[in-house]
């Protein structure tokens, strides 16, 4: 499966979210991660549809939504309308994860659901066949500039196997505390789409994806 690297708007700066974006494209970005919270399924506040809307004539990027949301399914048709490609949906967001994840195919994006360190894979084995991607929190959701966890690693390898064991395609992407030194274990167990916040924008935008890179090789 390609590598690909992720960089989080999170961690852009919220007054310049065109010229970041734009800087992201031109550094060699491959998807952009847009982490959307309500308040209330995490304690901070980002942006919604309106703010994908805003930026869609800025790029061509794939933009990959990340919901920490409650009721994730309010939110399918705005996003779809303001361009969105694909949606995560946390399992511990919603009793109807099969049903939610479904309405999103059914809207014409790519569908995720995603795990948080204390989630055992377990619960989300039953829509692996439905899903394009699992997304494996390597921090708890909320913010930017954590630690990575390395016990979440498991649950890529665990998740690899199950792709191989039922002949299925979906990706595995990782987000939280990504840099140059943690990637390579996300990597060696199976994740091929690899966000990254504060590390990319920590410095030099493009030298710092390259570091991503040059680790994938
Ligand atoms: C955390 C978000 C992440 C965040 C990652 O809740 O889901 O996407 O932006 O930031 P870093 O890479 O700084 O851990
Ligand atoms: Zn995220």
């Amino acid at each position: 499966m390609k590598n690909k690297i992720a960089p989080s708007i999170l961690s852009a700066d919220f007054g310049n979210f065109e010229r970041d974006v734009q800087k992201l494209e031109a550094a060699g970005a491959d998807v952009l991660h847009i982490d959307i919270m309500d308040g209330h399924f995490v304690d901070n506040l980002t942006f919604g549809a309106g703010v994908v809307a805003a930026l869609r004539p800025h790029t061509t990027l794939f933009f990959d939504c990340h919901m920490m949301v409650e009721h994730p399914e309010k939110y399918i048709l705005p996003l779809k309308k303001a361009g969105a490609n694909s949606m995560s949906i946390h399992v511990e967001s919603t009793p109807h994860l099969h049903g939610t994840l479904q309405q999103i195919k059914n809207a014409g994006m790519k569908a995720a659901a995603v795990i948080n360190p204390g989630t055992s894979v377990e619960l989300i084995k039953p829509v692996l066949s439905l899903v394009d991607m699992v997304l494996v929190m390597t921090v708890n959701p909320g913010f930017g500039g954590q630690k990575f966890l390395p016990e979440t690693i498991e649950k890529v390898s665990m998740l690899d196997a199950l792709r191989t064991e039922k002949s299925l395609h979906f990706e595995i992407e990782v987000d939280g505390g990504i840099t140059d030194e943690t990637i390579t274990s996300a990597k060696r167990a199976g994740a091929n789409i690899f966000v990254a916040g504060s590390f990319v924008f920590n410095g030099n935008i493009e030298e710092n994806i390259k570091k991503l890179k040059n680790k994938l090789k």
